[in-house]
């Protein structure tokens, strides 16, 4: 052999094969959202800051609204995430100078409420996104989620929907998703409940709010994290006693890179798989039980690259007398491997398409977010604004399971994983479609087939590819574009398309 044919015969090989009457699901459009939280920098000096230079008349950036719209977010979930289990949402409404200035007691800051719902809906009505809603059951319950509820979308004629007239928005919102509290697991949370009480609380309050409107669509508290001590035994709980109320239960996921091997890291996809496998399994088994043909939807209505330290310090009460206002919390920057990562995550959401029908990137400005933001200044896009990007641009229509064939490769957490993992997506009202790929081999490249012949692919419309040379690479202000998607060779004939992936990279191949 020479060397070249040496060379081929040892290089790693990965097959890909469709079949485009074994769909997994529909991708709902809802699988593109982000969590707008009132937290650090998110809402303050990211998406409104009435002094900045671009803002408009509601105060809101349009930098970052630009940013926003390249981002192609769907769904916007508001106001937290741990926020919103101490909040009065009477607070941010109506005329701004009369509105109270209060302690926020889950990141300890001063919450001055100069932006509140009716401020997000105009930046949902500019973003082109559409608003979820979450609820306090942290420190409210049932009749302040009605009250909310027909604020937002009542029609003229009660309290609390003439006031939103008098407060300038006759139209009501329509919100349809509403979810049940916040991570009412986490011994963090303002008002944290134990199982049973939380799905006391959680069925009490959707049976009232589907009095005023029953097609709304409810999400039950899942875990906030699959090491939860109480993961699944919450689930089922949460389930049984409110199958029939709720359409869907959360799992919030967020991995961290410093606590394990960065092969391990860029498995992020396996884990996540794991995770909602595991959600999936519990539900279906309550479903079981209760003989019903329904089956519950899952929202990850928070996933994410978090680098946790900071949070784990926070978890023993901050040990200040401040409050600031709009403070930096968890401003990750994130690296190449990040982006990579989280690549990967978004390729098992896709992968779950038939289960999973909504999920939020958390969050979207500042706080661990795929946009960053100068007080006063830019903004750019964080390595990890990339993969989402291009996804939601992309992968849409239906998902297809991949991979039939690939090399191994070692981790320290999860032994060995498939090298390649991928998903393939069609939509047949545009007849375009995409594969999106990683290697999770840290040393290796890969050499990829793919026969998408049964989809009817006849051209690649872009090749790109995130193979960031130093995996540690951050994007800043004055560097913003260290790690950004190149160009990449494939070749499509006959249906099938080949080409090579080096070593720790994300392809997204656009098709039509
Ligand atoms: O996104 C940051 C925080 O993470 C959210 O407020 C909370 O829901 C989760 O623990």
């Amino acid at each position: 052999m020479t060397n070249p044919e040496l060379k081929e015969a040892l290089m790693a090989k990965a097959r890909i094969a469709v079949d485009a009457y074994r769909p997994i699901g529909q991708i709902d459009r809802r699988m593109y959202g982000v969590l707008v939280e009132h937290m650090g920098r998110c809402v303050y000096t990211g998406i409104f800051e009435p002094d900045h230079p671009t803002a408009d008349e509601h105060g809101l950036r349009q930098d970052v609204m630009g940013l926003v719209r390249e981002l192609g977010i769907t769904v916007a979930r508001y106001p937290g995430g741990n926020f919103v289990s101490n909040y009065r949402w009477e607070d941010g409404i109506g005329p701004v100078a009369e509105r109270p200035t209060r302690r926020e007691l889950a990141w300890h800051s001063t919450e001055p409420n100069s932006f509140g719902l009716d401020e997000f809906m105009e930046w949902c009505r500019q973003a082109e996104v559409e608003p979820m809603m979450a609820i306090n059951l942290g420190t409210r319950g049932e009749e302040d989620a009605v009250n909310i509820l027909d604020y937002t979308n009542g029609e003229l004629g009660t309290q609390y929907s003439d006031m939103r007239r008098d407060n300038g928005h006759a139209e009501p919102y329509n919100v349809r998703m509403w979810c049940l509290g916040n991570e009412m697991d986490g011994p963090w949370q303002v008002g944290h409940k134990n199982a049973e009480d939380y799905a006391y609380l959680a069925g009490s309050t959707a049976r009232a709010m589907k009095m005023m409107d029953q097609d709304l669509e409810l999400v039950a508290c899942g875990s906030s994290a699959w090491e939860m001590p109480t993961f699944g035994d919450w689930e089922r709980t949460i389930l049984d006693l409110n199958y029939d109320e709720v359409d869907y239960i959360s799992m919030h996921r967020y991995v961290d890179p410093d606590v394990q091997d960065r092969a391990s890291f860029l498995a992020a996809g396996y884990d996540m798989d794991r995770f909602i496998d595991g959600v999936i399994a519990t539900a279906d088994a309550v479903g079981a039980k209760k003989r019903s043909d329904k089956k519950i939807k899952i929202s990850v209505d928070e996933w994410n690259v978090w680098r946790l330290a900071e949070w784990n310090s926070m978890e023993h009460g901050f040990a200040t007398d401040d409050w600031p206002f709009a403070p930096k919390r968890i401003e990750d920057v994130y690296t190449g491997a990040d982006a990579l990562a989280l690549g990967g995550m978004l390729i098992s959401l896709l992968r779950h398409a038939d289960r999973v029908k909504a999920a939020c990137i958390a969050q979207l400005v500042n706080v661990i977010a795929p946009i960053m933001t100068e007080k006063g200044g830019r903004a750019w896009r964080q390595t990890t604004f990339y993969p989402f990007s291009i996804g939601s641009r992309i992968a849409r229509g239906t998902a297809y399971d991949a991979v039939v064939e690939t090399a191994r490769t070692s981790t320290e957490r999860y032994g060995e994983v498939d090298q390649l993992d991928a998903v393939v997506t069609w939509d047949k009202e545009t007849g375009t479609g995409s594969l999106l790929a990683l290697n999770r081999s840290l040393t290796e490249p890969v050499d990829l087939s793919a026969a998408l012949a049964s989809l009817g692919v006849s051209r690649v419309v872009k090749a790109q590819i995130l193979a960031p040379e130093d995996l540690d690479a951050v994007n800043t202000a004055d560097n913003p574009d260290a790690v950004a998607p190149v160009p990449h060779a494939v070749e499509l004939s006959d249906g099938v398309l080949t080409t090579t992936l080096p070593p720790a990279s994300w392809l997204a191949v656009e098709l039509a």
